[in-house]
């Protein structure tokens, strides 16, 4: 008898030692899942999955180990060695020992009174409270597994011109849309009819003839076939990135009267059923007209430099382009984003200024179709007139690229005819936008790391 006490009392004591450098659900994964995951893997997140339970993450434990050992989950594609951006997602070297020590261990859940709160996730809007919402005509997206591309537009009509300060797109189902561009027509007072008057789709599959056919029935020309205002990147979109607001007085812009918003395009992931999409806009109003309103400037593809050597990629090749701009004033960079198709492979944006220093911008090692952030700096970056920005990008064109859209492959290239026709996924493009304003002095002090607004 008082020997099987004695045994006993020695399991207790293992265990409990054990469970002291043992890493448990509770008290050191679910932190960090908490932090890094279940932004997008919740439900209604963007990720196709939960991690939201203990029972969840243990039945996925292998590949998320496999995961976030390889660096693909969080999503990031940025090197953060080169450059530093709000809203970085990372599991540091320590966090991801302790997953795998977790599961070397049999992934013990622990002492479940230890289980932190899971974070609120406001699924109404991430950024405050909007003050009017507008819905996208519903779209049925085909359950037949493949991407698709379309271009959605949505008429507006206010009471009267207003200044907005923010956008935020949200999908009622974040599994469905993988990213969109909005932007923003305004229509001056007696040029346009009626806004309503055109079709709110455009599929972006079709082909070319139907395409230019497709897309004058959108009729967003004025009545006098003249082109309307246009505000690029009034909205954009991609899972786990929150709207961007700037601090007060920064970005922002008027929305007439009467405006046509253009999600162009709207990309849905391959889904196996068919299922509707609701998506709908929040619009954040400003009292006071925007004082320093955002400028945008675009290198390589429908932009203001031209690309190096032109961007034919041929068939099992890989190539090197390069496009550059000189910056005739002194601006502060906000943002900036990346872009290129299924063949893009490495990005890489930096400064050259006249005393021979490189500012660097953004580093992106391995392309990732999926992932194309608009990457806002921690505070404003200044560059002086006379830099140069240059823009190095690789594509591959081999049949070893996983995303290439064709095997085997063939020649793909830049498409700038048929009235941006050449926008289709399955073409290419070399982009890199750039949010800026004129530098006023103190600007490298202004933080744009803005907390959720409250009201
Ligand atoms: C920005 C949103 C986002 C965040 C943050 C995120 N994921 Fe994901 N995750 C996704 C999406 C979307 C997919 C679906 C696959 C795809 O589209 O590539 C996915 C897929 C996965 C998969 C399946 C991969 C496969 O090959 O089947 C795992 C496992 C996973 N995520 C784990 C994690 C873990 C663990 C974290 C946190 C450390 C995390 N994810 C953070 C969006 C996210």
């Amino acid at each position: 008898m008082k020997n099987k006490v004695l045994v006993y009392f020695g399991v207790i004591l293992v265990w409990s030692c054990a469970e002291n450098d043992t890493p448990t659900y509770t008290q050191d994964v679910a932190p960090i899942i908490y932090e890094n995951c279940t932004p997008c893997h919740r439900s209604g997140g963007a990720a196709p999955f939960s991690l939201t339970t203990f029972q969840q993450v243990n039945r996925k434990k292998n590949t998320i180990l496999a995961v976030t050992q390889s660096g693909l989950m969080p999503p990031w594609p940025a090197d953060r060695n080169y450059s530093h951006f709000i809203g970085e997602r990372y599991l540091t070297e320590d966090d991801k020992q302790k997953i795998k020590d977790w599961i070397a261990a049999g992934a013990p859940i622990g002492d479940t009174s230890l289980l932190p709160p899971l974070p609120q996730y406001d699924a109404y809007s991430h950024i405050g409270k909007p003050d009017t919402t507008v819905w996208f005509d519903s779209i049925l997206v085909e359950g037949d597994s493949r991407d698709k591309f379309y271009i959605a537009t949505l008429p507006v009509t206010l009471s009267e011109n207003k200044y907005v300060r923010a956008m935020e797109f949200l999908p009622n189902d974040n599994n469905l849309v993988h990213h969109m561009n909005g932007r923003l027509l305004n229509y001056e007072e007696g040029k346009k009819a009626s806004i309503t008057s055109g079709q709110r789709i455009l599929n972006l599959e079709v082909d070319e003839d139907d395409y230019v056919r497709q897309f004058n029935a959108l009729q967003l020309a004025n009545d006098d076939g003249t082109r309307p205002q246009q505000i690029n990147s009034a909205v954009n979109y991609l899972p786990g990135v929150q709207a961007q607001m700037y601090p007060e007085g920064i970005g922002g812009f008027t929305m007439n009267k009467q405006s046509i918003l253009i999600a162009d395009d709207i990309h849905f992931g391959p889904i196996p059923q068919d299922k509707w999409d609701h998506s709908r806009v929040n619009i954040f109003f400003s009292k006071t007209p925007p004082k320093r309103p955002i400028r945008e400037v675009m290198l390589g593809t429908n932009g203001a430099s031209k690309i190096i050597p032109p961007l034919v990629i041929p068939p099992g090749e890989v190539t090197a382009h390069t496009t550059f701009l000189k910056i005739p004033e002194d601006i502060s960079i906000l943002t900036i984003n990346p872009h290129m198709h299924l063949l893009g492979k490495s990005f890489k944006a930096y400064a050259f200024t006249p005393s021979q220093d490189t500012i660097r911008l953004i580093h992106i090692p391995q392309w990732d179709f999926r992932w194309q952030y608009f990457y806002t700096f921690p505070k404003m970056l200044k560059i002086p007139a006379g830099s140069v920005i240059y823009v190095e990008a690789e594509y591959d064109n081999t049949a070893q690229n996983p995303n290439n859209p064709y095997n085997p492959p063939r020649e793909i290239r830049e498409r700038l005819d048929n009235g941006g026709a050449g926008m289709r996924t399955t073409d290419e493009m070399l982009q890199f936008i750039i949010s800026w304003l004129p530098y006023e002095k103190g600007d490298e002090e202004v933080s744009l790391d803005l907390e959720v607004v409250s009201d």
